[in-house]
């Protein structure tokens, strides 16, 4: 990184060094080939005496703020002009007479919104102007259409970052050719046909805008549509069109859809992102057939016709047929409409993160075989079925994500008849391990433990907090994991299955589960032990030898590292996390053998506490700690502890016989001092 932000210094003082050497005026930028790299210099004007054959210059983050008539007059072959994050207020009229063959114009990051009028007259001199870049003009609608007109071979168009609100025909009707608009972060709330006039868009952003509703959606050129991060409550397609959308890709995540979008009857529609929304499907609800159907839409302006949709049926939602990612997550959805899933035959990845589904049922659904990836984490699934036949189908099956559910019982042979199943997680679900005899025994379809005993595709297994007590002794035999947690599973017994993981093993997981005494020795390729929150008060001598490079001893009982095992880690570890555990300050030369290591992260170092006799401190903090050598540490302790005890005791009974017996004082002094006379 740090070469991008030299390179540009590096450039200017050689910019300089040549100017004081007076070398001919060329060199004032560096050139590659036909292109003037003229950004980061401090300019306020286009610097004359550049090659006058130059086809690209690039003057981004200089301090240009008008761009006069005559400053590309000496580059008539220029092509592609980049003035990207100067101050430009206004481009003067003529500044484009001679500049016929330029083709791209960069001006993102600028005052346009100053001087729009004359440079709308400067840009209507260039017929030949493909791609404009006006993003972060503070540019509103009015300005946005005067800087439009006559640019009608434009064929890419950045206005994101501006101040447009409301968008209708006149907004784009020059420009015929235009092929890709990006106006992400606006304010818009209304397009009213704005899109009317270009034919040809294919990519459309209105990625962060306040639009309430896409109804109407006859697009059918466009290839991807991004909507996201709008409030958009309604998408809806119009269904009498006989033409065959083009959308690959449609984007309407972050909105507040109550409904399953009301996608083309007839699309190629590959990607649909809907996640951060309210969809829900209802048909269950309409029973009653006086019940509203359809919903309406007024529009407010002239001609424009009603858009009905029918509500409540549940089949209604258009083409889905070449779907291969659905994006579902974090939504409503209590269940797949019957024959849903079915109408995907290419279903690739299915992601319902965080929704309501209560049962799933693989074989009447229908999943096809080229499903990939099933993410149903989140849910309130209690069970998981599946029929033999089906599973065998399900041949792309690699990713499976099922935790955080209620899961007590899955079908057997789930994990076992899914050939190519690779990552598996099932944490935070009630869901045991199958002891040998039950795994042999498991005559029913529905089962209550799990069993992976040879499922030789799978490498990764997740399997946090199932409330497992132990892990039986021939539970991941045959299996070539690489990945294991069992982290959150309070004293687990995992000791004896050891053997069986030791050799393809790369991360452990066993933060908090209690384990003691666990001999990692046999655990050769361990790249990531999690051991955190045990109460281990050492680090396990057996995974000294490991070739580790993340240790996780956060949260035990840790007084101190051995300076041998500190100097043993040290070169291997890459990332090591050692918070939450109370070291001694008085033996902290581990913290300066990891803190001169330059290779290891220890994460959250300033929040590694130590405590000495009288406080804690930070281990960092070590000037501050009251430590002694051992010798003279004693008997310095016991002094400096029992003497100021001794003292304030002392003190406290004179003050207390002080205060309350006065008269006994009064009686000494009076006997010592005050010798009764004898008159
Ligand atoms: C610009 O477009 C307007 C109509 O939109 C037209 O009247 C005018 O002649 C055009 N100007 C140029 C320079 O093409
Ligand atoms: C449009 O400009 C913005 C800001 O300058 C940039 O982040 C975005 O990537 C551009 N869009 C496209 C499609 O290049
Ligand atoms: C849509 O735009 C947002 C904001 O620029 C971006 O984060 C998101 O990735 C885009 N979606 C797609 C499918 O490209
Ligand atoms: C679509 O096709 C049907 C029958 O072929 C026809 O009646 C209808 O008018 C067509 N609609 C449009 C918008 O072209
Ligand atoms: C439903 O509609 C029918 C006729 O359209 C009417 O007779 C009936 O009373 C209505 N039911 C309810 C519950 O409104
Ligand atoms: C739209 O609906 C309104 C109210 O039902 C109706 O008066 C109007 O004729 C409809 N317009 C069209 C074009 O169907
Ligand atoms: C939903 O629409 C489909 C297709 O038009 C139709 O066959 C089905 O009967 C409808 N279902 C309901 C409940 O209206
Ligand atoms: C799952 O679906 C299949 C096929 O529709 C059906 O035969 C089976 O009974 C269903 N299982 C459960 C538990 O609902
Ligand atoms: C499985 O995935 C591979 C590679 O991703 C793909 O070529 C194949 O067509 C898929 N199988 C099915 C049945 O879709
Ligand atoms: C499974 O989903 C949960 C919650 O959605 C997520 O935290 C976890 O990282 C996912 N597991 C894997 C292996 O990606
Ligand atoms: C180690 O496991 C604990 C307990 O599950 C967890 O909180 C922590 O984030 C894990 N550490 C790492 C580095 O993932």
């Amino acid at each position: 990184m740090p070469v991008h932000g030299i390179t540009p210094i590096l450039f200017c003082l050689l910019h300089m060094w040549r100017i004081l050497s007076s070398h001919p005026q060329h060199s004032l930028c560096p050139m590659i080939q036909r292109t003037a790299l003229c950004n980061n210099c401090k300019l306020s004007s286009v610097p004359a005496g550049l090659p006058d054959n130059i086809e690209e210059l690039q003057l981004n983050y200089n301090h240009i703020q008008t761009l006069q008539d005559n400053s590309l007059f000496q580059y008539p072959l220029l092509s592609t002009l980049s003035l990207a994050c100067n101050s430009i207020e206004k481009i003067e009229s003529n500044t484009f007479k001679d500049s016929k063959l330029l083709e791209s114009l960069n001006l993102a990051n600028n005052n346009l919104h100053i001087g729009y009028q004359e440079t709308s007259h400067a840009l209507k001199k260039l017929p030949g102007l493909r791609s404009l870049d006006l993003s972060e003009n503070k540019l509103d609608d009015e300005m946005v259409a005067t800087l439009l007109q006559n640019l009608t071979s434009l064929e890419y168009l950045n206005l994101s970052g501006n101040l447009l609100r409301r968008l209708d025909e006149t907004s784009f009707s020059d420009l015929y050719q235009l092929k890709e608009l990006d106006l992400q972060r606006n304010i818009l709330f209304e397009l009213d046909g704005a899109f009317n006039s270009n034919p040809k868009l294919q990519r459309l952003n209105l990625a962060f805008n306040d639009l309430p509703c896409l109804t109407d959606f006859h697009m059918t050129q466009l290839v991807v549509l991004n909507a996201s991060h709008n409030f958009i409550e309604w998408f809806i397609s119009r269904q009498d069109l006989n033409d065959t959308f083009q959308l690959e890709t449609l984007d309407l995540s972050d909105n507040k859809l109550l409904f399953f979008p009301f996608l083309p009857s007839q699309s190629q529609l590959r990607n649909l992102y809907l996640s951060h929304n309210s969809v829900n499907f209802y048909e269950h609800l309409a029973t009653s057939p006086n019940s509203t159907s359809t919903v309406e839409f007024y529009n407010l302006k002239r001609y424009m016709r009603n858009v009905t949709a029918q509500l409540w049926n549940d089949s209604l939602h258009g083409d889905i047929s070449s779907l291969e990612i659905l994006d579902l997550s974090v939504n409503q959805l209590q269940y797949f409409p019957q024959g849903f899933i079915h109408r995907m035959p290419t279903l690739s990845r299915l992601r319902m993160y965080m929704n309501c589904l209560e049962t799933l049922n693989l074989t009447s659904e229908h999943f096809s075989g080229s499903l990939y990836e099933l993410d149903v984490s989140n849910n309130r699934l209690n069970q998981i079925v599946a029929d033999e036949g089906t599973l065998t189908t399900l041949g792309n099956l690699s990713y499976l994500n099922l935790s955080l559910n209620n899961l007590d019982r899955l079908s057997s042979g789930l994990f076992s008849s899914l050939p190519s199943l690779r990552s598996v997680d099932l944490s935070y679900n009630n869901i045991d391990i199958c002891l040998p005899e039950e795994a042999e025994t498991g005559t029913d379809d529905i089962s209550a433990c799990v069993d992976w005993t040879n499922v030789v595709s799978l490498r990764q297994l997740y399997l946090k907090g199932c409330n497992l007590e132990r892990v039986p002794l021939s539970a991941f035999a045959g299996l070539l994991l690489t990945h294991l947690e069992l982290s959150d599973n309070p004293g687990l017994i995992v000791q004896q299955s050891r053997q069986s993981l030791s050799g393809t093993l790369q991360h452990l997981g066993l933060g908090n589960t209690q384990i003691q005494d666990f001999d990692f020795s046999d655990f050769q390729s361990l790249k990531s032990l999690n051991i955190s929150g045990n109460s281990l008060v050492e680090v396990p001598p057996s995974l000294l030898n490991l070739d580790l490079k993340l240790l996780d001893l956060r949260d035990n009982k840790l007084s101190t590292i051995p300076s041998g095992q500190a100097n043993t880690l040290a070169p291997k570890l890459q990332t090591v996390f050692l918070t939450g555990n109370l070291f001694n300050c008085c033996q902290t030369e581990w913290f300066r053998t990891f803190q001169t290591t330059k290779t290891i992260n220890m994460v959250g170092q300033s929040d590694i506490e130590c405590e000495d006799l009288f406080q804690t401190h930070r281990v960092e903090n070590s000037q501050s700690f009251m430590c002694y050598d051992k010798g003279e540490e004693s008997i310095f302790w016991y002094i400096l502890l029992f003497v100021p005890i001794c003292l304030s005791f002392v003190g406290i009974s004179i003050i207390f016989l002080l205060t309350f017996k006065p008269e006994m004082l009064q009686k000494s002094i009076k006997k010592k001092c005050l010798k009764p006379t004898s008159y």
